[in-house]
């Protein structure tokens, strides 16, 4: 059975950039939601297994690809956030996003207009490509379409209307440009360098 991650910071911790409410409803029912899902998927394939009955078995593996994504990218997402302390990429992923990127502001600047232009539900991610040794950026679709096989998501941010609607309403730019202030670069570098 997955559990709830605990968020690592009250739910105030970060206004104002990230209103108390959209955290409140964000962790408390939407992520709760695909936990929850999540778990009633495996129970449903460990009694398809017992009973031999695969009859629904194309449903149940496309809803764990969509609800477990779900949930791991909203622990990564509500993990990679914080408190507005100034940190920063340290000295080795600065260098891979030189190498990668050409510069900081190269990739900031590609992050946010990828971010800008998810075409409905989706999310955006810097990922680590294990097989190319390299950095990039994703745009998902829903939790789970548009990856590369094997990537690692190292920083990703929440484009569902739901992470920014109650506080921003359709000003995306505005929810992408507050995002930076509250990026926790101490959790991606410690997820770069567990790679
Ligand atoms: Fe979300």
């Amino acid at each position: 059975m997955l559990k709830m991650i605990d968020l690592p910071y009250p739910l105030t911790a970060l206004e104002p950039y990230y209103s108390t409410k959209t955290l409140d409803l964000h962790y408390h029912i939407l992520y709760k939601g695909y936990i929850d899902s999540t778990n009633k998927i495996e129970e449903s394939l460990e009694k398809a297994r017992n009973e031999g009955n695969f009859e629904n078995i194309k449903c149940l593996e496309k809803n764990l690809s969509f609800f477990g994504s779900g949930a791991i990218l909203h622990e990564l997402f509500f993990a990679n956030m914080g408190p507005v302390i100034p940190t920063e990429p340290s000295i080795n992923l600065m260098e891979q996003m030189i190498k990668n990127f050409g510069s900081y502001e190269k990739f900031k600047k590609q992050f946010t207009e990828a971010s800008k232009a998810i075409e409905a539900s989706g999310w955006c991610l810097l990922v680590w490509v294990p097989k190319w040794k390299k950095l990039e950026i994703l745009q998902c679709e829903k939790h789970q379409n548009l990856t590369l096989w094997g990537c690692k998501p190292l920083l990703v941010l929440d484009m569902w209307e739901h992470s920014y609607y109650l506080q921003y309403n359709t000003r995306r730019p505005a929810y992408i440009d507050a995002f930076w202030n509250i990026v926790n670069w101490n959790e991606v570098n410690k997820r770069f360098n567990n790679l």
